[in-house]
């Protein structure tokens, strides 16, 4: 048995050693799609950045990273629904190969916005790796290209995911402990 989990969480859902290895398994399936293309891998900020900086150390083609930031949750667990742009990339991707790299995919509606955003810009593709998938909550039917882990409907926290702002520098996936006083 592992050590309990930090106050205000359920459970540990995804350990570490796992995130490490199927985010190695993923880089090698970005690296064997472009080959020597130089995709820009476009990391949503905030909850993408530890998922990215491990994954583009997976990856072992050229690459080029940029972020971009959209409005989310702030501190409730539910998405508001409405989408909005708060930072841009700082890099041109017409005619690049774009691969959106997000934490997690819940109702869709984000990664929907985004990649309609990113389209208008006429890039040569887009495509969309994200760690974890919510499958069961998807209300916006989104395409997912490479997919970490499909999880089931929990709220959850670490290795990048926050809930109102904590919890990002977790090494592993846990469950939030939703009846916790500083739960939702
Ligand atoms: P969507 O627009 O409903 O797909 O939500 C996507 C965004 O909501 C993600 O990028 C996260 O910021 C946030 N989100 C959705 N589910 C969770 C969760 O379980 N934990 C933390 N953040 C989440």
């Amino acid at each position: 048995m592992g050590e309990p989990p930090p106050d205000g969480l359920q459970r540990i859902l995804i350990p570490a050693d796992p995130l490490t290895a199927r985010t190695r398994e993923l880089g090698r399936e970005i690296s064997e799609h472009y080959g020597d293309r130089v995709p820009v891998l476009v990391g949503v900020l905030k909850g993408a950045i530890v998922f990215l900086a491990d994954l583009m150390r997976a990856v072992d083609v050229p690459v080029e990273c940029d972020f971009i930031a959209v409005s989310s949750y702030g501190r409730a667990s539910r998405s508001s629904g409405v989408v909005k742009l708060v930072a841009d990339l700082s890099l041109p991707i017409e005619g690049r190969e774009v691969l959106i790299v997000e934490d997690i995919v819940d109702t869709g509606r984000t990664l929907a916005y985004l990649q309609r955003n990113l389209e208008t810009r006429q890039p040569r593709s887009v495509r969309v790796c994200t760690l974890l998938d919510k499958a069961a909550r998807r209300e916006v039917p989104v395409a997912l290209h490479h997919v970490g882990f499909t999880i089931p409907d929990e709220f959850v926290v670490g290795y990048g995911l926050d809930y109102a702002g904590r919890f990002r520098n977790l090494p592993y996936i846990a469950v939030l402990d939703q009846g916790h006083p500083s739960g939702p």
